[in-house]
């Protein structure tokens, strides 16, 4: 098939790309490079010795989405593309409800105008809100907390609406939950601007001396060592988890939903830890207060990806510190650095 990735050269984006490039899969990548590095598509190209045809286009452009789909005979669209940052959408709501929501519906034109119905778009558990029952299973209660996850939920619905009104829709909605780590070869990874919001690119910039220590938001809370419980997986899992998504894709028409995660909880300590055996080295930390917005524990049941797309995490928390380590170790500036 002829996928197009929006979002390509992002971090979920460029691993993606990989394994569809190495499952046999021609590759189309869309992307703005608001957050990332042509230099990923690149090394996507190094570690697959694929082609990949690159467009810097943005998707609230829909001129330029549309002469990207004259060009290229697409086949099905994975929509990555997207602001990501729940702090900075709280700040600025508008940039995040204009880039969100205009890139999916102009997408979704484009698609409908070239007779591209196939869809799987990146959703997050964030739609989720503050868990009422765990695990989270996809009929689980959906609430907004931040306008990012406001953007998420709307479009599952303006998808769910597409799929009902057209049957010749085939789209699924992922909702992942923690993606970590990075591709074992090094050449690709997560590659943050700025002071990471994230646990695991926090620690990882610790360990290799960019920032002091970690600070651990709240050690209160009802889990087993009092630290935040989240489902981190494993990026390449994830990027696995679009191509089993691609692939089926036919299966039935309408819009399906599916959980991808591990549905293991993974506390902050015990990632800190995991990092800790990767490096051989301590990760310095201090204790403080509660970050306004978290919750306690999040996880999830992802027993529908592994019965109707055959799909389920086989990495760890420590497999993915060994990635992580090993992409920061060799990337010390990221893609805008030396590098390898
Ligand atoms: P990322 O920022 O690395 O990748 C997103 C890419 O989209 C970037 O390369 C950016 O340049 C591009 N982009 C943004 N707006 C665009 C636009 N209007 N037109 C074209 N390109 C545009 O983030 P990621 O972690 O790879 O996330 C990919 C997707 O997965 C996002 O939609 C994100 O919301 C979703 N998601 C991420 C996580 C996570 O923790 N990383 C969790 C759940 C869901
Ligand atoms: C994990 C745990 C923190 C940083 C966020 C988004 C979510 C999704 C993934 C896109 C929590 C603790 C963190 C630090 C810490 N993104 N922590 N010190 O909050 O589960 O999810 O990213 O869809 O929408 O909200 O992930 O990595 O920020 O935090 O103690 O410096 O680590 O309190 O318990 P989160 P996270």
């Amino acid at each position: 098939m002829n996928v197009l990735l929006t979002g390509g050269a992002g971090y979920i984006g460029s691993h993606t790309a990989v394994e569809l490039l190495q499952a046999g899969h021609d590759v189309v990548v869309v992307d703005s490079l608001v957050n990332s590095s042509e230099e990923a598509v690149r090394r996507v190209e190094r570690i697959t010795g694929r082609t990949v045809a690159f467009h810097r286009a943005d998707c609230t452009d829909p001129a330029a989405l549309r002469r990207i789909f004259d060009v290229h005979d697409v086949d099905a669209v994975i929509h990555l593309a997207g602001l990501k940052a729940v702090g900075e959408s709280v700040a600025q709501p508008l940039r995040y409800y204009r880039n969100n929501l205009d890139a999916l519906l102009n997408l979704a034109e484009a698609m409908d105008e070239h007779d591209v119905r196939n869809l799987v778009f990146s959703s997050s558990a964030t739609v989720y809100g503050d868990p009422e029952h765990l695990p989270l299973t996809e009929d689980s209660t959906l609430s907004v907390t931040n306008p990012y996850g406001a953007t998420k939920l709307f479009i599952e619905r303006v998808l769910e609406d597409l799929a009902a009104a057209d049957p010749r829709w085939h789209i699924v909605s992922l909702r992942y939950f923690n993606p970590i780590g990075a591709h074992p070869s090094g050449l690709i990874g997560e590659d943050p601007l700025g002071v990471p919001n994230n646990l695991f690119p926090y620690i990882a910039q610790v360990a290799a001396g960019r920032r002091e220590r970690l600070t651990v938001f709240g050690d209160d809370y009802d889990t087993p060592d009092g630290t935040g419980v989240r489902d981190y997986l494993h990026v390449v899992d994830l990027a696995q988890g679009h191509l089993a998504a691609v692939d089926h894709l036919g299966d039935t028409a309408g819009c399906r939903v599916y959980n991808l995660g591990t549905g293991r909880g993974t506390s902050v300590m015990e990632g800190l830890r995991a990092f800790e055996r990767a490096t051989g080295a301590p990760v310095p930390y201090e204790v403080a207060d509660r970050r306004p917005g978290d919750v306690a524990v999040c996880y999830s049941d992802p027993s529908a990806a592994a019965r109707d797309l055959g799909w389920k995490a086989a990495l760890t928390v420590d497999d993915a510190c060994r990635d992580a380590w090993n992409w920061q170790s060799a990337n010390p500036g990221g893609f805008g650095g030396a590098g390898s």
